[in-house]
C-alpha cells in the first residue's frame, strides 16, 4: 500500500461508512418527514427507494472508489478520462457545500448540548424565542443561560474537532473516532427510546409514527423519500467512493453495503421511535393535541420543551444525552464530508494531509458564513428574492439534494456506458467468490443500467421544476 492510508478491515470500513450515513439527516429530518408524510407510508416509500435506487448506487460508488484506489476526481478521470473527471470535481464541490451548511447546524446542536448539560437552558420559559435569538445573533458572546451564546463559536469548534480527527489520518483518525462514537450513539439512542416509551402518552406517539395513512400518499412523498434516502446514505457525491478507496480488495462490497444501508435505516427508524413518544408526552403535559414538528423547530424548540417538562435533573440527563447523540451523529458525518476534498488534494495534488485539512476546514467554515447569517441576521439572506422568499440555508440544502440525485444518475451512466459494467463485476467479485453466478449480479445490472439512471433522471428533473417553478404550475 502507498502511504495514503487504509481502513484496518471490514469493521473499520463499515463503521466509518455507517458513521457517514448516520447523521443529522436521520435524527432530525427523518422523523419529521415521516410525521408529515403519512407515517408508515413514508417508511415504505423510503424502503423502496433504498432497495431499488440507493443500494445499487452505493455498491457502484464503492466499487469505483476501490477499483481506482484514489479520490473522487482521480477515480473518475483514471477510469473514464479527463472529461469524466469533471463529474468527480462536481461531487467534491457539492461536498464542500454540504459541509458548509451542515457544520452550522451541527454547531447549533453542540451549543444546545452545552446549554442543556452545563447551563440553565431548561429553565427557559420561551424556547422558541431563545432559539430565534440564538441563531439570529451569531456573535453574541454574553453568557446567556450560563454558557456563551455565540453559535459562530460553536460552529468553529465543531469544524476544529472535525479537522483534528481527519488530520490524524484514515485509520487513526477517521476509523478510530467512528469506533468510539458509533457504538456510543447506538447505546444512547436505545437508552432514550426505552425511557421515552415509559412516559405518559408515549403509545399515542408510536401509533402516530407507525400506523400508515394512505391518504397521505402523494407524488411529493416519493420526492421527499428519494431525496432523504440519498442524503441519508451519503450517496451521489463521492464520500463512499473516497471511503471505498481505503478498503482492501479482500473485503466483500455488496455485503458491506447491505450492512451500511441497514445500519443507517435502522437509526432513522429508531430516531422516530425516540422522538414521537417524546412529542406526544409534551402534548399530554400541555393538554394540546397538535404540536408542529416540522423543520428545525423539532429538535431545537419542541424537544427542549419536553426536556424542560421532565424536571431539572432528568431533563438535563436525557436532554444532554440527546444532544450528545446528535453531536456524535453529526461529527461522524462531517469527517466523511471533509475527507472528500482532502483526499483530492492529497492524492491528485500531492499535498500534505495535515496542512490540507486545516486549510479546507477554514475555507469551508468561511463558505458557511452566509448560511450562518441567514437565520435573521442578514434580512436579504433570510428571504431570498429568487427562491420564493426562503432562507439561504433552505436554498443551499435543496441545491445539494438535487445535485446528489443528479450525481447518482450520472454515476450509473458512467458505469454502464464508460467504465463498463463488466469492470464493476470484476471489482465486486474480489472479496465475494459467489458474486459472478449470483442473482444479485443480475439485479445490479438491471438497476444500474436501466432503473436507476431513468428514475433518478426523471426525479431530478421533476425536483428541479418543483423547487423553482412549483409542480402545480405544470401539471
Ligand atoms: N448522511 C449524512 C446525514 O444523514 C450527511 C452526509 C455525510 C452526507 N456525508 C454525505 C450527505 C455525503 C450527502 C453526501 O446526516
Amino acid at each position: 500500500m502507498s502511504n495514503r492510508g487504509s481502513f484496518s478491515g471490514r469493521i473499520g470500513f463499515i463503521l466509518a461508512a455507517a458513521g457517514s450515513a448516520v447523521g443529522l439527516g436521520n435524527i432530525w429530518k427523518f422523523p419529521y418527514l415521516a410525521g408529515q408524510n403519512g407515517g408508515a407510508i413514508f417508511l415504505i416509500v423510503y424502503l423502496l427507494c433504498i432497495v431499488f435506487l440507493c443500494y445499487p448506487v452505493m455498491v457502484g460508488e464503492i466499487s469505483i472508489g476501490r477499483s481506482a484506489g484514489t479520490d473522487a476526481y482521480g477515480s473518475y478521470s483514471k477510469l473514464g478520462g479527463k472529461r469524466w473527471g469533471y463529474l468527480g470535481m462536481f461531487g467534491i464541490i457539492v461536498g464542500v457545500m454540504i459541509l458548509s451548511f451542515y457544520n452550522v447546524v451541527a454547531g447549533w446542536a453542540f451549543g444546545y448540548f452545552l446549554h442543556i448539560s452545563f447551563g440553565d437552558l431548561l429553565n427557559e420559559p420561551d424556547m422558541g424565542g431563545f432559539f430565534g435569538s440564538f441563531v439570529n445573533d451569531i456573535l453574541d458572546l454574553s453568557s446567556a443561560k450560563g454558557v456563551a451564546n455565540s453559535n459562530f463559536l460553536f460552529s468553529l469548534i465543531f469544524m476544529i474537532m472535525t479537522a483534528f480527527i481527519v488530520a490524524r489520518g484514515v485509520q487513526k483518525g477517521i476509523e478510530g473516532a467512528n469506533k468510539v462514537m458509533m457504538p456510543s450513539l447506538y447505546i444512547i439512542l436505545i437508552g432514550i427510546i426505552v425511557y421515552a416509551l415509559t412516559l405518559p402518552n408515549a403509545m399515542s406517539g408510536v401509533k402516530f409514527y407507525l400506523i400508515p395513512d394512505f391518504s397521505e400518499l402523494k407524488v411529493q412523498t416519493f420526492f421527499e423519500g428519494l431525496k432523504q434516502a440519498f442524503f441519508s446514505l451519503s450517496l451521489g457525491m463521492g464520500t463512499l467512493m473516497t471511503y471505498g478507496s481505503y478498503l482492501s480488495k479482500k473485503e466483500n462490497i455488496p455485503g458491506s453495503a447491505a450492512v451500511i444501508a441497514t445500519a443507517d435505516t435502522s437509526v432513522a427508524f429508531f430516531a422516530g421511535l425516540m422522538v414521537f413518544p417524546l412529542v406526544h408526552f409534551l402534548q399530554y403535559k400541555l393538554q394540546v393535541d397538535n404540536i408542529a414538528t416540522a423543520g428545525p423547530p423539532l429538535i431545537f424548540i419542541v424537544l427542549p420543551q419536553v426536556f424542560h417538562e421532565m424536571g431539572a435533573i432528568v431533563g438535563r440527563i436525557i436532554g444532554g444525552s440527546f444532544f450528545l447523540l446528535v453531536c456524535f451523529a453529526a461529527l461522524t458525518s462531517t469527517i466523511s464530508l471533509i475527507e472528500v476534498p482532502v483526499a483530492y488534494l492529497v492524492d491528485t495534488k500531492k499535498m500534505q494531509r495535515k496542512n490540507v485539512v486545516w486549510i479546507m476546514a477554514l475555507i469551508i467554515f468561511i463558505v458557511g458564513m452566509p448560511t450562518m447569517m441567514s437565520q435573521g441576521m442578514v434580512p436579504s439572506l433570510n428571504k431570498l428574492f429568487f427562491y420564493r422568499g426562503q432562507d439561504f440555508l433552505g436554498f443551499i440544502s435543496d441545491m445539494c439534494d438535487i445535485s446528489l440525485t443528479v450525481g447518482g444518475c450520472l454515476m450509473c451512466i458512467f458505469i454502464s456506458r464508460r467504465w463498463g459494467i463488466q469492470n464493476m463485476d470484476a471489482e465486486l467479485a474480489q472479496g465475494n467468490e459467489t458474486y459472478m453466478k449470483s442473482a444479485l449480479r443480475k439485479y445490479l445490472h438491471v438497476c444500474i443500467r436501466w432503473v436507476c439512471p431513468i428514475l433518478l433522471g426523471i426525479m431530478s428533473i421533476l425536483v428541479i421544476i418543483e423547487k423553482f417553478i412549483g409542480l402545480e404550475n405544470i401539471f
